[in-house]
């Protein structure tokens, strides 16, 4: 894979992309995904204009190796208190040290992905441009700060360094005959801006009735719409907020819901805007900042001085919750400016397309949870599991992800981890190795709360038990004992085995919650390295680093 190409050359020497003419590197700094696809797209057109691009992420790429770049392109998310993501922070901190080169051959652009509503908008964008300027490179192109909906900014930036490449990259770089495309898939017509109108075939729930979640198994009709996806995909769904909901806001706002506005050029009226446009079940800074601003209430005014307090307060409500605590008249279009715009969420697909052909499975965990004495949903896992009838359609596109994938052979062994709905992807991966008649051997450790309550695909396990497409399950139900027992430590409990699968060469996938699952899963793989693998604290993250380098180890974590 071209993302290893700039990281393989050997730190201390000059490059040997260098030696055969200019390569321009286009590195990304991802949290969600979505720096990562700017970077991807911008590297499929450097390409296609023949330009002698690599990609790579900033996970991969040894930090020394940039004095021996001449043109890079970054895009890099920020995230918290203007953090960089985690995949960022080593060569974050490496260009701010001592030890960083001059870089006064250094071409450079970068591109920041941030969220206006917060006070450190795009921070880390901003610190990689003046950190690369401070060290002497110059920019190919001006930095481009992108708010939630950055997709359009992206495509001007891509654009100008497309054309910044091809005019001045060497001559060597531009004779290289553009890169067909290996396999031509005839490509459809829908995606993230154009999504298709897809029809609710099934929504059942699959937790038990005394379960403390709500999970639903959702399907979905891709019929005629030429979209295709491969397991490890996730599906991005556009929702609609909540009638009631909008009803409710409207009403403590004292807004005529007929009234017309403006979003981003288009007239609609406020409640169409509400339920199709703006987000509101979320809470952010931006909007309690204009919010205030607006209705100019000394309490919200009080509280907005208060940062601690402000963050506590608004990490317990959505949008409504504000209005309900301090209603105010205001004008519609004031409401709608202080909103941000909807994004759609991403699910794990849950299917395999040699099993369910023109259909899409997603395993949807239903937010419901009362506050204040007042039911609360989430905005989408609302809206799939509750308010879209079965025949009724919802925009749907699929976001690719490369970087969650089976092994090509089928013979190679993998370990699947996810607890919760963390189990989707593995379904859709069992789908696949069954059609394909893949024999590897495959290992899945999944947990919830109670055996009988939450065995999410249960009989589906057990069939896959049987016919030996499935080798092995572990099962960690947490609250069926006093003692809480997790995925990690039935991990920790198989460590002789795991590590033996791990020689054999096994891929290990690992699924769910990034905060806490997902991190406690790390520990418990380093563990079982150092106990089976005899080796040092060093030595076992060697292991486990040379595991993801050579795409062995791959997380879907959210
Ligand atoms: P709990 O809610 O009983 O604590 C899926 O959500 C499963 O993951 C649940 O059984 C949940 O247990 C468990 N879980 C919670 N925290 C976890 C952690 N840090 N690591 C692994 N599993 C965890």
């Amino acid at each position: 894979l071209a993302a290893t190409g700039a990281s393989a050359a050997p730190t201390g020497e000059q490059s040997s992309q260098t030696a055969s003419g200019d390569t321009f590197t286009v590195m990304y700094g991802s949290q969600t995904g979505n720096a990562k696809g700017v970077a991807t797209q911008l590297h499929s057109r450097l390409q296609a204009a023949g330009v002698n691009a690599v990609l790579v992420s900033m996970a991969d790429y040894k930090p020394r190796q940039i004095k021996n770049e001449t043109h890079l392109a970054i895009a890099v998310s920020t995230h918290g208190e203007g953090d960089a993501p985690d995949d960022a922070i080593e060569f974050h901190e490496f260009l701010a040290s001592k030890k960083a080169p001059k870089l006064a051959n250094l071409k450079y652009t970068v591109l920041g992905l941030g969220d206006t509503s917060y006070e450190f908008f795009c921070q880390t964008g901003k610190d990689f441009d003046q950190r690369l300027a401070n060290l002497g490179a110059t920019a190919l192109a001006e930095r481009v700060d992108c708010d939630v909906d950055y997709e359009a900014a992206a495509n001007d930036w891509a654009e100008k360094v497309v054309a910044f490449a091809k005019s001045s990259m060497s001559a060597a770089a531009n004779n290289v005959v553009p890169i067909t495309e290996a396999a031509p898939t005839v490509a459809s017509q829908y995606n993230k801006q154009n999504p298709f109108p897809s029809a609710l075939l099934v929504a059942q729930k699959i937790t038990g009735r005394d379960s403390v979640k709500d999970i639903q198994h959702i399907e979905l009709s891709l019929e005629d719409s030429g979209l295709q996806y491969q397991p490890g995909d996730a599906l991005g769904v556009w929702f609609k907020n909540d009638p009631a909901l909008v009803e409710e806001l409207l009403s403590l706002t004292q807004i005529d819901p007929t009234t017309v506005v403006s979003v981003k050029d288009e007239s609609m009226t406020v409640s169409t805007a509400l339920i199709e446009k703006l987000e509101l079940t979320l809470s952010y800074p931006g909007f309690i900042k204009a919010y205030a601003a607006a209705t100019e209430l000394p309490k919200l005014q009080e509280l907005l001085g208060q940062p601690a307090e402000l963050r506590a307060y608004l990490a317990e409500r959505q949008i409504i919750d504000i209005v309900r605590d301090f209603p105010a008249a205001l004008d519609a279009q004031q409401l709608i400016d202080a909103l941000r715009p909807l994004t759609p969420r991403l699910y794990s697909i849950a299917s395999s397309q040699a099993e369910v052909e023109d259909e899409v499975h997603l395993t949807v965990a239903h937010v419901d949870y009362q506050f204040n004495e007042v039911r609360h949903q989430g905005g989408a896992s609302g809206y799939l599991t509750t308010r879209l009838e079965e025949g009724q359609e919802v925009g749907v596109f699929i976001e690719k992800n490369d970087n969650f994938r089976l092994p090509q052979d089928g013979n190679t062994p993998v370990i699947m981890i996810g607890p919760g709905t963390g189990i989707a992807p593995f379904r859709a991966f069992m789908q696949e190795r069954e059609a394909t008649g893949a024999d590897g051997d495959s290992w899945l450790f999944f947990g919830n709360p109670n055996f009988t309550q939450d065995f999410l695909y249960q009989t589906e396990w057990q069939a896959y038990l049987k016919s030996g497409a499935l080798s092995r399950i572990s099962l960690a139900f947490s609250r069926d004992q006093a003692e809480k027992i997790y995925v990690q430590h039935r991990i920790i409990e198989h460590g002789a085995d795991v590590f033996a699968w791990l020689e054999s060469g096994a891929h290990v996938y690992v699924c769910g919650d990034a905060m806490r699952m997902a991190k406690d899963v790390e520990e418990a793989l380093l563990e079982v390295i150092k106990t089976h693998g005899k080796r040092d604290d060093a030595g076992a993250k060697e292991y486990l680093v040379n595991l993801r380098k050579t795409k062995r180890y791959q997380k879907d974590v959210y």
